[in-house]
């Protein structure tokens, strides 16, 4: 007989809280939290604030009807779901300020027409919409955890597709060995792009076999609706098992390459966040720890676990690479 060991991110049903039940029950944080440790290179605030007016979509969504999409069960949470509020009002998008308020001003951010670059080591390099794009993508929804590098976390139920099905699109090439990807540059938009001490535009990266783990999710939208600007609309990384910043937002280009892509804030702060930037409670970010980490919404601390819970699905990625504590900065 063949006995379906269940992964770890498969927790019992009655693990994940519906968000009414959730939302009813909850006091919400409005103070500043002990995560005050936001230091000026820090890559993320926390994230305890609540904002009071909901987050409007705004201009012609053609696709508005895909949402919300069917939720991938496969997926599921320890933790009771992160409330839209929160996840929606506070964020971290550089481009349009340092302040975790900047929800109002990324509304400017003008997403439609949005073309994203397909280049690099592929078959063929190709230019695409971002509608185009969703609507050739098999879109789903995926309950994951997001951990912060500042130490706070939050759940939140993703709509996007597997970065498999983009890979199966842009054909990469077997000389590929990373995959570059790159949000907009607009400076008469986004006023953060003005300071010249950033190394602007925003840059991530992963290896290909990073890119290509079942977990690896490009986003599009967040509880069953189109993503938000401040999330990084129309198109954004989530890879759960690292930290939040290397999650980039507003991608407009993807290159496959055989170097190492220089990454925004390993540019910004090389000692403090790295290329790799996997979740490990035991490597102490250089001026905090990261043993604990604050449950948006809560006022509880919760252990961290290494690889944010996902370790089954993603530390073989990593067996045999003698580089220490940098695969965890
Ligand atoms: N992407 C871009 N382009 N610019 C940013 O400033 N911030 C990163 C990441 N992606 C950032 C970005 C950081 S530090 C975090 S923690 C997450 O986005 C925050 O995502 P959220 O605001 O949707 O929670």
């Amino acid at each position: 007989m063949l006995i379906q060991k269940p992964k770890r991110w498969e927790l019992p049903d009655r693990m994940a809280t519906p968000e009414e039940l959730f939302f009813s029950r909850r006091q919400l944080v409005t103070g500043a939290s002990a995560l005050a440790l936001s230091l000026p290179l820090a890559a993320c605030g926390s994230k305890s604030a609540v904002a009071s007016k909901p987050v409007a979509m705004g201009g012609a969504n053609p696709t508005l009807k895909l949402y919300p999409a069917k939720r991938d069960t496969a997926f599921k949470l320890d933790r009771p779901i992160t409330k839209a509020q929160i996840a929606e009002t506070y964020n971290n998008y550089y481009e349009f300020g340092t302040s975790k308020d900047i929800w109002q001003q990324a509304q400017a951010l003008p997403i439609r027409p949005w073309e994203i670059s397909v280049e690099g080591l592929v078959e063929k390099p190709f230019k695409i919409g971002a509608d185009e794009l969703i609507f050739k993508m098999p879109l789903e929804e995926r309950l994951y955890r997001h951990r912060c590098v500042e130490a706070w976390s939050m759940a939140v139920p993703w709509t996007g597709f597997p970065m498999t099905a983009f890979l199966a699109l842009a054909k990469p090439l077997a000389s590929a060995k990373y995959l570059m990807m790159q949000t907009f540059m607009m400076p008469s938009v986004a006023p953060g792009q003005d300071q010249p001490w950033y190394p602007w535009p925003y840059v991530e990266g992963l290896t290909m076999a990073e890119a290509a783990n079942e977990l690896t999710f490009l986003v599009t939208g967040i509880y069953g609706k189109p993503l938000p600007k401040q999330m990084g609309a129309p198109l954004r990384l989530v890879v759960p098992w690292k930290y939040g910043f290397k999650s980039v937002k507003a991608i407009v280009r993807f290159r496959f390459q055989t170097e190492q892509p220089k990454t925004f804030w390993e540019a910004v702060g090389p000692d403090e966040y790295g290329f790799w930037a996997n979740v490990n409670p035991k490597v102490p970010h250089p001026r905090w720890s990261q043993e604990t980490e604050r449950v948006l919404g809560t006022d509880e601390r919760v252990p961290t676990q290494i690889f944010n819970g996902y370790g089954p699905e993603v530390a073989s990625l990593y067996t045999g690479m003698n580089i220490g504590n940098k695969l965890y900065r």
